[in-house]
């Protein structure tokens, strides 16, 4: 039997600190056991089903009450053990063995996790998963951003909460939306979530967008207008402005792409604009890791160095290893949704601090909505179920238009001829310049059959893009006749169950 340190009263004590387990009346779920140090431990689980791999448990040792992360479990002679390690502050003793520990409760959990930031301050990103925490990340550490995950694991869904989220503060934030889904912010969700606590809300007040009107007739701004502004008309306090490029042929959207990258740079630098938040869709694109795209020097420049004034970053890609590894290596926090491609998820767990690479399990097995979240945001690696959306999500080339209510309609219309008398004056000489850009992207830098194999390829594009959102929708459709099915069949099971009782019972009465 293991002997305890001389200065700790004798086994299996349950702890009367007012911060202990107990006083939060929950009962124990296992115990200590074997050797112990100050940051691992082994337990014997004493209620099997309540504990399982990647959840928080908490236990009380010399007063204070630690977090316990159980990573690993397993089955042996019909007895269930864990291995845990210690999460946040650790105990300058090593633990007492056979102590009990108990379920963590969530005030313990978002204590030790660092999520407990004042609502002023942090970004409310949804709960941890299978538990009812809040995960609150602060604004100030999310200034380089990335979110990654394969197609349909819920990258988009995620960035619009983000998204939500500045806007909701006031904090300025400009879209680089090549598939037009982001206008969407435009429309309350159907219904709220009960969970998550979210009402449906609309930001249409708050959102300019600027595109090619004749592909996407609910914005609200020609994109050639954006050449006739000025950063300071972009970045404004509670103001999102969407570009667009849906539509656009490649040479323009990377041409384009480069003048606002380097317009918000210069003013970030000179201090003309307050702090702002630049959302790159499809980075891997605009800054690829083969290959070279004339936007690659401009990203590099605001991820190495536009922290210092302010331009922070926030990149979205399905597949990091395409992104390029300046980029890659500037981000503080990553958002992880579920990756399959082996070479993804071994640069993500070799390139994210904090994570170690049995993450890479639970990466690829993340159902859509959940992600990893790990780097300067939180203290330890966690699994965030993402909250749902105050907005619609919209699938690429979603049309406001088509979802809003009379009155919001009316509301936009409204806004819309504001803004373009705003602009009038300077839209002539925007379409001018525009068309010159047009002319040297695609045109004059490259000769005619490279343009047309871009205009395919970008079609090809745009129609992968459409037929994933299909895909991913009738996937959430399967599932939930599955869910159905599955409800059906135990029903009527359970109908059948009653029925054969009911009939042997009167085969017993007759006898
Ligand atoms: N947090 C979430 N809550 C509820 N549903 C979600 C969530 N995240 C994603 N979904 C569902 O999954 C679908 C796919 O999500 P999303 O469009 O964000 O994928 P994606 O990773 O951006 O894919 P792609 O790479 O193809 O653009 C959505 O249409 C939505 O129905
Ligand atoms: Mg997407």
């Amino acid at each position: 039997m293991s002997s305890n340190p001389p200065d700790e009263p004798p086994t299996k004590i349950e702890n009367s600190s007012a911060l202990s387990a107990k006083a939060e009346k929950m009962d124990p779920v296992a115990e200590i056991i074997g050797k112990t140090t100050t940051h691992t431990l082994r337990i014997q689980v004493t209620k099997p089903g309540e504990v399982g791999r990647n959840d928080f448990l908490s236990i009380t040792h010399q007063g204070e009450e630690y977090l316990l992360l159980c990573k690993e479990l397993w089955r042996e002679k019909g007895k269930t053990t864990g291995q845990c390690s210690v999460v946040g502050p650790m105990p300058r003793t090593p633990f007492n063995p056979e102590m009990l520990v108990y379920k963590a409760s969530p005030r313990i959990v978002s204590a030790a996790l660092g999520i407990d930031i004042p609502i002023e301050e942090s970004v409310y990103a949804g709960q941890l998963s299978d538990h009812t925490v809040p995960v609150r990340l602060p604004v100030k550490q999310l200034g380089r951003l990335f979110i990654v995950g394969k197609t349909g694991s819920g990258k988009s869904y995620t960035t619009a909460v983000i998204m939500e989220e500045f806007l909701k503060k006031g904090i300025p934030i400009v879209v680089l939306d090549r598939h037009g889904e982001y206008s969407s912010l435009k429309i309350p969700a159907e219904e709220g979530n009960e969970r998550f606590n979210v009402e449906p809300r609309s930001y249409e007040m708050s959102v300019i967008e600027f595109a090619d009107l004749h592909a996407n007739p609910g914005a609200d701004l020609p994109i050639e207008a954006l050449l006739g502004t000025h950063p300071k008309d972009l970045i404004v306090s509670g103001q999102g402005t969407i570009i667009n490029f849906r539509g656009l042929d490649l040479g323009i959207q990377e041409a384009l792409s480069q003048e606002i990258l380097n317009d918000l740079y210069q003013a970030a630098v000179n201090r003309e604009i307050p702090p702002f938040y630049c959302f790159v869709d499809e980075a891997h694109l605009l800054a690829p890791n083969r290959g070279k795209a004339a936007t690659t020097g401009m990203m590099r420049l605001i991820a190495q160095e536009g922290r210092k004034f302010a331009a922070n970053l926030v990149v979205i890609t399905q597949k990091p290893q395409l992104l390029d590894t300046t980029v890659r290596s500037q981000v503080g926090t990553w958002i992880i949704h579920q990756l399959t491609d082996v070479r993804d998820v071994d640069i993500t767990v070799t390139s994210t601090e904090g994570i170690s690479k049995d993450w890479g399990e639970d990466i690829q097995r993340l159902d859509t909505g959940q992600a990893v979240i790990a780097g300067d945001a939180v203290q330890v690696p966690v699994i965030l179920d993402v909250r749902a959306r105050e907005t619609t999500h919209g699938a690429t080339g979603f049309n406001p238009l088509d979802f809003a209510e009379p009155q919001t309609l009316e509301e936009l219309e409204k806004r819309r001829i504001r803004l373009r008398t705003d602009f009038a004056g300077r839209i002539k000489a925007a379409v001018e310049r525009f068309q010159q850009l047009s002319a040297d992207a695609n045109g004059g830098q490259a000769p005619q059959h490279v343009h047309a194999l871009r205009t395919e390829l970008q079609a090809a594009e745009q129609k992968l893009h459409q037929l994933r959102d299909e895909n991913n929708k009738l996937a959430v459709r399967i599932r939930k006749l599955q869910i159905e099915l599955e409800k059906t069949e135990k029903k009527y099971q359970k109908a059948m169950n009653i029925a054969e009782r009911a009939l042997a019972e009167l085969k017993g009465k007759k006898k």
